[in-house]
């Protein structure tokens, strides 16, 4: 199977951030894909825009470094990549000083129909004052678009704040606030496969699912950036974005229509459903040394740190769909495997004429987003062969790499939502009151952890977390599925 590709519209793509680390690992190779399988038309451009004297020349040659790191050599034709720098330019602006906008200005007015984008690859405090200047300096048109990504806040005030600041200069029609989990192409088919398909949505309830579980695991730990981390923790990190996300989609009701603003309603509703967090619906955990690696403390030089590396929630959602399935949720640092899925477990039949049924797992759909993008379902069969009717489970598996073929390629996240920022499809972004209903449902409990005085629970790297994690599905019954790539 080989997927369409449709051309977007011809557009002005500039880069605040452009010699950063972001730009560099996601959004420039990003592009470049983009442009080989020909769905960037010629008059695109790609200008950046920080701080360093750069002329075009210099930036072509930094922006040439990544290809060969990020994209696959097969792509990287010498022809696809001249016709790729051919487009990039570059423009030294300060974003909190005058300098550059006037040439910014005058670059951009040089193609007038050009879609107008800025992706704010730059730290958030730079959010503010590059949204005024854009403003003032009659950059941004009322069609221009606004990208930023998280930390989205620390907090709901200042997430409050920033929408706020955003909303001074740009329409909420125009902001597109990134969480790249949503342009992981599984997340979208966890859509797919509820909405298009009459199989599963009668079972999506507290009738037949009895718990579903969201992991998130990384298997490095925090050493390189321990002084950005240890200001944030896992709830702040990934829960309140990333995990958050991924429950509202697999318990949102369905949409009336697949339109930006009705699935986005529906996300909401999700989070302003859910029961406010009990301290003991949660458990923080900070990874211990383990061999010559180094422990969470020591990373983030900090031995009196209490910011969690690892956190395990269970939530429920108060609604008529969900009321009495926990939805478990966990992520961490220096677990066992890189692993991101969501699991929906579903109940035993509710009469067996096989006594092996109450030993099996019973059925699970798994949704895989890495490694190996796909998803399963869990179905017992009866083991082959003339030895009696014994049950086994087996995974039906729609792994996308198989499905796609050996000349398919998933495309990344960032290729897909920066395509849908050209597009002006808002669909796979955060709204503003989405994330700050997410900070207001995580703040009290942060709080919480923190008027508590205790410390996370300590957890050996390369483990699955704190021992107190499996108690909190285990007092439910329920088991947390293995950490394993
Ligand atoms: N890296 C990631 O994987 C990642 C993932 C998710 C989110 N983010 C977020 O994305 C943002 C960028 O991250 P990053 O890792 O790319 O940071 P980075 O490597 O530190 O890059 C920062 C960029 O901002 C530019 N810059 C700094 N001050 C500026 C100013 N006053 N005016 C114009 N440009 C300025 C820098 O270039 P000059 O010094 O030349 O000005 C540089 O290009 C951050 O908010 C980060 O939290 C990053």
């Amino acid at each position: 199977m080989v997927s369409t590709v449709i051309p977007v519209d011809p557009f002005d793509l500039v880069i605040f951030g452009a010699t950063g680390d972001l730009s560099r690992r996601k959004i420039l190779p990003s592009l470049f894909r983009r442009m080989a399988v020909h769905q960037t038309p010629s008059g695109s451009r790609i200008i950046g825009a920080a701080r360093s004297k750069m002329n075009r020349a210099e930036f072509r040659k930094l922006a040439r470094e990544p290809l060969a790191e990020f994209v696959e050599a097969k792509l990287l034709k010498p022809e696809l990549v001249e016709e790729f720098l051919n487009a990039v330019d570059y423009v030294a602006v300060d974003a909190a000083g005058d300098g550059g906008w006037a040439a910014l200005a005058r670059k951009l007015d040089e193609k007038p129909g050009n879609v107008r984008a800025f992706y704010l690859s730059v730290a958030p405090e730079l959010f503010g004052p590059i949204a005024g200047r854009l403003s003032s300096a009659g950059i941004a048109t009322p069609a221009s678009r606004i990208v930023v990504e998280k930390p989205l806040g620390h907090d709901l005030a200042s997430a409050r704040a920033l929408n706020a600041e955003l909303r001074k200069h740009f329409g909420e029609a125009q902001i597109y606030r990134i969480d790249h989990y949503l342009g992981k192409e599984t997340v979208q088919n966890l859509m797919a496969i509820r909405f298009a398909n009459a199989l599963f949505e009668p079972l999506w309830n507290s009738h037949y699912v009895e718990h579903v579980q969201i992991t998130v695991a990384e298997s490095i730990g925090v050493a390189g950036r321990g002084a950005y981390y240890d200001k944030s923790g896992a709830m702040r990190d990934m829960v309140q974005n990333h995990l958050m996300q991924l429950l509202c989609l697999t318990a949102m009701e369905p949409p009336s229509k697949f339109d930006p603003d009705a699935v986005r309603d529906e996300k909401v509703k999700v989070i302003r459903a859910l029961d406010p967090l009990k301290l003991s619906d949660t458990v923080r955990g900070q990874y211990r040394a383990n061999g010559k690696d180094g422990s969470y403390l020591e990373h983030v030089g900090d031995p009196a740190s209490r910011t969690e590396s690892f956190v395990a929630i269970r939530a429920h959602i108060a609604n008529w769909r969900w009321s009495g399935t926990p939805f478990y949720l966990r992520t961490g640092k220096k677990l066992s495997a890189r692993l991101s899925e969501i699991c929906v477990v579903f109940k035993h039949p509710p009469h067996t004429i096989f006594p092996q049924v109450d030993a099996l797992r019973g059925n699970a759909l798994i949704i895989r987003l890495q490694p190996n993008e796909g998803i399963t379902l869990r179905v017992a069969i009866k083991d082959p062969g003339p030895g009696g009717m014994r049950l086994v489970e087996v995974p039906l598996d729609m792994t996308f790499a198989s499905t796609l073929g050996p000349d398919g390629e998933m495309p990344e996240a960032y290729e897909r939502l920066i395509m849908d920022v050209i597009r002006g499809n808002q669909t796979l972004f955060m709204r503003g009151d989405e994330v700050e209903a997410a900070w207001e449902w995580t703040d009290p409990i942060i709080r919480a952890w923190t008027e508590a005085g205790s410390r996370p629970l300590p957890y050996d790297a390369g483990s699955a977390g704190p021992i107190d994690s499996y108690k909190l599905t285990g007092s439910d019954g329920h088991l947390w599925r293995e950490i394993a790539a």
